[in-house]
């Protein structure tokens, strides 16, 4: 037999992209493509790109021109562009990188092993459709082989929200919902490769609309699923919120007290302006609720700063809204400007005025991360264990609220539940001991 032929997949941007690329992964293994974890040598390159700001937009083609030398040793390499870029600007990543065999947009991934079959005859391949068919459903079922203790499920794709700024409608389509009898499915055979804890993820995941009572309906059928002890979900939007996802989180005992529930802005004025729909007010009453069904849940936010027409008014009024909710948790983002989004036709604010802003707004939230984290010594908390530590004897894993926890414990506490006091906090994770 010939050597198996040698994939390497590098991931940019988010967990859907993950996702993605493990399922491309799985489908390229069928045609014989054994994954590696470096460029050289391999037998096609797959960049799975991410177009949210224009950063991760660019640093694709300067990757690509890193690739050149590896192309002029070995001819016979492919290489591919899948993800948001590659939907977003299609045709135009082979005009600018002629090193590019491939450009497969986010709802094509199915197709891949045929276009490896034309790529093969030197030929350039490009698929950017939305098909009608379920491209999860038309890849190979997941891998047996033993995995780690937890694990992304995608539930949901697009987005139906048009958020001014936001190039995720364009680029990942209209908003789709994955069967639930598949999800479950999909969940069960997780769970037989040894995961514990799954992430339900979509765009817009608590607008999942394929199962009767939305995303609550999809989590308590996967509360019955057996071995699977933890579930979360991300990314969602305020409006939808249902009452019945409220109560799950009081009530539904594998759902974790954690949620990621991005505002993006706290002035009404930018809100409006950025289509969210929702008001300041609107949100924190919103939170109140949410807090009221499940009081030790821990929050997580996005914020864009700079917005077109932002004023420094408007920025205060977002700092009102972290100090009012008190986040565990934020991702903060300068905005960047994307063409084809409305947001991009507006007046840019100066660099120098979005920079401030920015670290004004991360050194609040880093500030109540961290008495959020100094808040937990003492208290215990129940730790999936995921991997070793740094040091000798040391296990890590993330507790209930996803804080990334260590703790001197035996190796066989791998993939179990085990109770932990708190009794320290680092700048990215807490430390605790072992107590059962
Ligand atoms: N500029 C800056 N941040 C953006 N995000 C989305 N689009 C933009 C943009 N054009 C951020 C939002 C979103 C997160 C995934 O990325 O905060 O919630
Ligand atoms: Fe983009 Fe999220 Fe708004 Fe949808 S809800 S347009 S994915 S920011």
């Amino acid at each position: 037999m010939s050597d198996p032929k040698k994939l390497f997949i590098k991931t940019y941007g988010c967990q859907m992209n993950v996702y993605d690329s493990e399922r491309m992964a799985e489908a390229l293994g069928a045609k014989g493509y054994v994954q590696t974890d470096t460029a050289d040598g391999a037998d096609m390159i797959l960049l799975n790109t991410c177009h949210i700001r224009e950063k991760a937009a660019e640093k694709v083609y300067s990757d690509l021109g890193r690739l050149k030398p590896l192309k002029d040793g070995n001819p016979n390499l492919k290489i591919g562009v899948t993800g948001c870029v590659a939907q977003a600007e299609g045709k135009e990543i082979m005009r600018r990188s002629s090193l590019v065999d491939l450009v497969v947009g986010p709802q094509s991934y199915h197709r891949l092993p045929a276009m490896d079959d034309l790529i093969q005859t030197g030929a350039k391949a490009l698929d950017t459709e939305f098909p009608e068919d379920d491209k999860f459903e038309t890849l190979k079922s997941r891998s047996k082989t033993k995995r780690g203790p937890t694990a992304f499920l995608t539930v949901q794709e697009g987005c139906d929200k048009f958020c001014a700024f936001c190039v995720v409608p364009y680029t990942r389509g209209a908003e789709v919902s994955r069967p639930a009898d598949r999800v479950v499915r999909e969940a069960r055979e997780l769970v037989e490769t040894g995961v514990r804890e799954i992430t339900l993820l979509g765009q817009n995941v608590n607008a999942y609309h394929g199962h009767e009572g939305g995303l609550a309906g999809l989590i308590w059928a996967l509360n019955d699923v057996d071995g699977l002890e933890r579930i979360r979900f991300t990314t969602s939007h305020p409006n939808d919120m249902d009452d019945a996802l409220i109560e799950a989180h009081g009530t539904c005992p594998k759902l974790m007290p954690y949620l990621h529930l991005p505002v993006q802005s706290g002035s009404d004025r930018i809100l409006k302006a950025m289509n969210r729909k929702h008001t300041a007010q609107g949100y924190i009453k919103l939170i109140a609720r949410i807090r009221e069904a499940r009081p030790d849940i821990l929050l997580s936010g996005d914020f864009i700063v700079g917005f077109p027409g932002e004023t420094e008014a408007d920025f205060e009024a977002t700092l009102d809204l972290i100090r009012a909710v008190q986040y565990g948790q934020a991702y903060s983002f300068k905005y960047s400007t994307r063409p084809g989004t409305p947001a991009a036709e507006k007046p840019q604010l100066p660099d120098d005025v979005m920079d401030d802003r920015l670290q004004r707004l991360q050194a609040l939230l880093t500030e109540q991360q961290r008495a959020i984290q100094q808040s937990m010594i003492g208290r215990e908390v129940s730790v999936l264990f995921e991997k070793k530590g740094r040091t000798e004897g040391q296990m890590i894993g993330k507790s209930e609220y996803l804080h990334a926890t260590f703790a001197d414990a035996p190796q066989d506490v791998l993939g179990q539940i085990r109770r932990v006091r708190i009794t320290q906090s680092g700048t990215n994770s807490l430390g605790g001991e072992l107590i059962s």
